[in-house]
């Protein structure tokens, strides 16, 4: 009850035009979508003494110009009027009752259009009280036809950089107007179009703009539209199609003479992707040992110096063709400093330095521990055999990897004949069972010990140490093969059991 009459002390402050206690009470604004339907409520509150309601008059109020819609009359009867009769009815059958109760007379749009909007005046002409009225405000909403569209389904990227629309969000015919926002990684700039329709409804706009590109392919492109508390948001993820990128790789900067199984292979990022690789050398043909295979130009046998000069790839695909090009040169001999050679490769090579001092480090130690070991041991035992054949074992194992460069101011070259590239890496890493191997090898041999093999590269770098030690302890199946165990666990070799 209280809050009853809040409410009535609030709507006679707004909307009643009061006076001897007679009022007309309406909603101060309504809404609704074109199509829709929509109530105007006008009630007529009497009081003591009662007045006469002689008619009730409803008004359209547009540009300060007044139209009527419809009328009650309490002895003529209800009309409604053109352009309005067929979309406004009143709402209580009693309005039109031969002896009719006009005090609810609400009308009924139905099929709103967007011309409807406007003021409307509800009147109430009474005796002897005079006119009594009150106005609502009608507004109508036209939801936009909301969408995104990719300029085509396939973007080109053009070597020429130029800006180009991508996509395009349009909100149109809407009212009230959309906000258009995009949601993207793409670097881009939006433009913005709003276009005031007649009957009141506005088509926004927006381009997004970009440089198609390599970048720019599979990148996401999210449309967000605000319509009065609604979001809409529409994405599409960019094709673009773009010449193909190309590298050559394989080339170290490290192909010295007689390297062997070199290759150089055309890499292309390219959508669509590439067909065809193509390879030349500048001023010249190609050297006659190579096979090319797919995107891959494999140089059979060893490096010579024919195989120097400049290597071009020409990736082509749907939208074009780049090259690719590396200038190869011949070293005689390999660069220890670089990746690819007879070297750990670069990535492993910081960590390789670190395990290879670790390694030497306990290398060091069980052979001093095996030292003393032995040591003790022999003491004990007469010893039968010719320990320095096993000088000999580490000298076939030079000359049997083969390939010792003939280099002598270069000695680490000596630990490094070409072909001991691969077999050697897993000794590198692998170090224990290499150690196994060594330790039975030194066993028993104090003075073998001592010799240049680890006293000269434990003073040296410790890439030399780590080198030198990966080698010498790789030759282990030669141990398998060419060595013939002693009963006191050290072994020696075949070749000289048998001479
Ligand atoms: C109705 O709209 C008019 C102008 O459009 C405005 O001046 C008036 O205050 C509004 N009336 C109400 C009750 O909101
Ligand atoms: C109302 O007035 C505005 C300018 O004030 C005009 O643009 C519009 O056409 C008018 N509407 C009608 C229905 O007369
Ligand atoms: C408003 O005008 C536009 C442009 O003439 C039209 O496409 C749209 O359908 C109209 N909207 C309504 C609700 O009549
Ligand atoms: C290689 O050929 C190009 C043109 O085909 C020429 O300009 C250049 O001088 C040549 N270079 C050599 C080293 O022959
Ligand atoms: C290379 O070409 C062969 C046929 O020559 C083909 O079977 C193979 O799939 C191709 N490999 C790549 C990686 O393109
Ligand atoms: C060989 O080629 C590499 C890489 O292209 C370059 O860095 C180096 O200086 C060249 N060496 C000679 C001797 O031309
Ligand atoms: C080996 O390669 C390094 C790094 O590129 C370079 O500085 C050095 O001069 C090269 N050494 C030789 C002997 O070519």
């Amino acid at each position: 009850m209280a809050m009853r009459a809040g409410i009535w002390i609030f709507l006679v402050a707004l909307h009643v035009q009061a006076g001897n206690g007679q009022m007309v009470q309406m909603d101060s604004s309504k809404s609704g979508f074109v199509g829709s339907q929509v109530e105007l409520r006008c009630i007529f509150i009497n009081s003591n003494p009662p007045v006469k309601i002689s008619q009730v008059t409803w008004q359209k109020l547009l540009n300060g110009t007044k139209q009527n819609v419809a009328i009650a009359n309490p002895a003529l009867g209800v009309s409604v009027l053109p352009p309005f009769k067929e979309r406004v009815t009143f709402k209580q059958a009693a309005v039109r009752h031969r002896t009719p109760s006009l005090e609810d007379t609400t009308i009924v749009f139905s099929n709103l259009q967007l011309s409807d909007e406007a003021a409307y005046i509800c009147e109430y002409t009474t005796f002897p009280a005079g006119n009594r009225e009150n106005m609502v405000n009608l507004t109508v909403f036209a939801r936009p036809m909301t969408r995104m569209t990719l300029t085509t389904p396939t973007i080109v990227a053009r070597a020429t950089k130029r800006k180009m629309t991508v996509a395009t969000c349009m909100s149109a015919n809407g009212k009230p107007t959309s906000v258009i926002k995009w949601d993207t990684r793409l670097k881009g700039e939006a433009t913005f179009q709003e276009t005031r329709n007649q009957n009141g409804t506005v088509t926004v706009r927006s381009n997004y703009v970009v440089v198609p590109s390599r970048e720019t392919h599979k990148q996401k492109l999210t449309c967000i539209v605000t319509y009065r508390s609604e979001r809409i948001t529409d994405s599409v993820v960019l094709n673009v199609q773009y010449e193909p990128e190309v590298k050559i790789d394989g080339f170290d900067g490290n192909w010295y003479l007689k390297r062997p199984d070199v290759q150089l292979t055309c890499r292309a990022d390219a959508n669509p992707p590439v067909t065809i690789y193509q390879w030349k050398l500048l001023n010249g043909s190609l050297p006659s040992n190579v096979e090319i295979k797919n995107n891959t130009l494999f140089f059979k046998g060893p490096v010579t110096y024919d195989l120097a000069g400049t290597y071009v790839c020409d990736a082509t695909n749907g939208i074009g063709t780049r090259p690719a090009v590396v200038d190869v040169n011949i070293t005689e001999f390999p660069n220890n400093s670089l990746p690819g050679g007879p070297e750990i490769p670069q990535e492993q090579h910081n960590t390789g330095a670190i395990i290879g001092g670790a390694v030497v480090g306990v290398a060091l130690l069980g052979v001093a521990a095996i030292l003393l070991f032995v040591f003790l041991r022999r003491r004990q035992r007469t010893f039968k055999g010719d320990y320095s054949t096993k000088k000999h074992v580490f000298g076939n194992g030079y000359s049997k990897a083969g390939g010792l460069p003939v280099h002598p101011p270069m000695p680490k070259n000596l630990q490094y004949p070409d072909d001991s590239d691969d077999e050697k890496k897993p000794a590198q890493i692998g170090g224990p069972s290499g150690f196994e191997a060594s330790e039975r090898e030194f066993d028993g041999e104090q003075e073998d010990l001592k010799r240049p093999y680890f006293t000269v590269d434990e003073v040296e770098s410790r890439d030399y140490d780590e080198r030198t030690l990966a080698f010498q302890y790789d030759p282990q199946p030669e141990i398998a093969d060419d060595m013939i165990s002693q009963t006191d666990g050290s072994v020696i070799s075949k070749k000289e059991w048998y001479v």
